[in-house]
């Protein structure tokens, strides 16, 4: 490799401590900033605030040496020669993005540029935004001669964001300019030449020595265009699979069985055609948003980001109506959520559809008992404390004597359930799956009724399907599978 980079890393949250860690796993000296004193002390007490499979091991192995922690963003810029921007960037007024914490950033750095440093967007920003933060440092009074500002946008996941991260499908560079970009090549040469995956410490994926990681230099605006394209084509995924899954139920389809048919196609892919409640979490709701009104913005029309906005919204909708064609009537009703963040392996329930499904039940009446692997802490600060939500200690605590389960959240651990035992825990068998994690006829075996989506309802021997459904606007259940 050659010479290590000194890097800052902006914002110690889930890309920023994630990029942190793996710069310094693949040999670079990195200081992490963050304005949160309290996140700043749990990271240098050795705590890890985010739960994240492989960051713990990372910070362990690199915490103190080759990654430090500070709230001195000067003291940060000035020991730097790259200065990643990683602050977060919700979705502001008409859906545009929320720039301002962007700009406070900014408009810090300027006041600690002594000497050239190289300003990483990694941050998901809308186009242009590279122009306006090279504006704002001239408004500051630092000269053009001693920074360039490249957008390097992150497309890793939460769960598996460190693997991701390591083992990129690519890394996209915008740069105006050679030197700037060259800077990035640097930093990213151990994944680009292979050299990591050769180590024998290296955590294995989906990269290797023959195989190694792939970067791609662009322009400023076609690197910001590519983050936002991404995530929203991939919430068209999701969307146009939610809606199939809609027509399927409707036709006594199968949407499992649709989407193998459809991902088999190498054009198409399996990915991101699950059928269930829809998206969330803190990036493709504020980037389908902000991507829409860039494109408004340039008087292009994109009504179709509008449609998989709507179609999302319509899936909570959609799997409330059942939940109340399964129970008649929710007043009273004892339910037992399994899933708080937005989707599995994960402790972020930023905008979960899981969160907003259990609103929608406790307004109704509902007394809901929830359980989440990771993300009960977070539910509780922001959940509104109130006599009808629960929370239980393990999935089978959570369905004990409970009218029905729902399955919000895609956990691993939500798919290997014991049924039986499950079974016994509940005071009615039926289980409403918002993530179809399992198969119809093994629950009807283990004598449930299953309603999942996009599939026929499952009913157990002795209910038998309903003559009258309890909602009005959910599609309509049809035979026993
Ligand atoms: N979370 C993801 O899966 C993901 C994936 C790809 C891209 N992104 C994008 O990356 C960006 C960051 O997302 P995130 O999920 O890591 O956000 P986050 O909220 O988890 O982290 C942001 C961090 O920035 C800190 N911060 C805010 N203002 C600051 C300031 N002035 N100085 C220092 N620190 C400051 C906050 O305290 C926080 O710790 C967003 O633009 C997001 O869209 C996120």
């Amino acid at each position: 490799m050659s010479k290590p980079v000194s890097i800052c890393v902006i914002g110690s949250g889930y890309v920023g401590l994630v990029a942190a860690a793996c710069f310094a796993e693949i040999g670079h000296h990195v200081v992490c900033v963050d304005n949160d004193e309290a996140k700043v002390k749990q990271l240098r007490d050795g705590g890890v605030p985010i739960f994240e499979e492989h960051l713990p091991a990372l910070l362990a192995k690199h915490r103190g040496r080759s990654v430090t922690f500070t709230s001195d963003l000067s003291e940060a810029v000035e020991k730097s020669e790259a200065v990643f921007i990683a602050v977060g960037t919700p979705q502001g007024d008409y859906g545009a993005a929320d720039l301002s914490y962007v700009e406070a950033v900014v408009a810090e750095i300027a006041r600690s540029i002594a000497s050239y440093k190289v300003i990483v967007e990694k941050s998901t920003v809308p186009v242009y935004t590279n122009d306006w933060i090279r504006r704002v440092l001239h408004r500051h009074g630092i000269e053009p001669e001693r920074f360039d500002v490249v957008s390097n946008p992150e497309f890793l996941r939460e769960g598996t964001a460190v693997l991701d991260f390591l083992h990129p499908d690519r890394i996209v560079v915008g740069a105006n300019n050679e030197r700037s970009a060259t800077v990035l090549e640097r930093i990213y040469e151990p994944l680009t030449d292979g050299s990591y995956y050769a180590q024998p410490d290296a955590l294995p994926g989906t990269c290797s020595v023959t195989h190694p990681a792939q970067l791609v230099v662009t322009s400023t605006q076609s690197a910001e265009i590519i983050k936002h394209a991404s995530n929203a084509f991939l919430a068209m995924k999701i969307s146009f699979i939610n809606a199939v899954a809609n027509l399927a139920e409707a036709v006594d389809a199968d949407i499992e069985d649709i989407s193998a048919g459809i991902g088999l196609d190498s054009r198409i892919g399996r990915k991101f055609l699950r059928a269930g409640l829809g998206y969330g979490g803190s990036c493709f709701p504020k980037d389908v948003a902000a991507f829409h009104w860039v494109a408004q913005e340039r008087g292009v029309d994109f009504q179709l980001l509008e449609e998989v906005r709507k179609i999302n919204e319509t899936q909570k909708d959609v799997f409330f109506n059942k939940v109340r064609s399964a129970l008649w009537t929710l007043r009273g009703k004892r339910l037992a959520a399994l899933g708080l963040a937005f989707k599995g392996e994960t402790d972020d329930i930023r905008d979960s559809p899981a969160i907003s499904m259990i609103e929608m039940l406790l307004n109704a009446g509902a007394i809901v008992t929830a359980f989440d692997p990771a993300a009960m802490e977070r539910t509780k600060e922001v959940l509104p404390p109130a006599e009808n939500m629960r929370y239980a200690s393990d999935l089978y605590s959570a369905a004990k004597d409970a009218d029905a389960v729902l399955i919000l959240t895609d956990w691993k651990e939500f798919a290997e359930v014991d049924l039986a035992r499950l079974n016994r825990a509940m005071r009615f068998p039926i289980v409403i799956d918002g993530r179809n994690l399992y198969k119809p006829l093994e629950m009807q075996s283990h004598g449930f009724t299953y309603v999942s989506v996009g599939r026929p309802t499952a009913y157990h021997a002795q209910e038998g399907k309903p003559r009258v459904s309890a909602g009005s606007k959910g599609p309509r259940e049809r035979g026993t599978k």
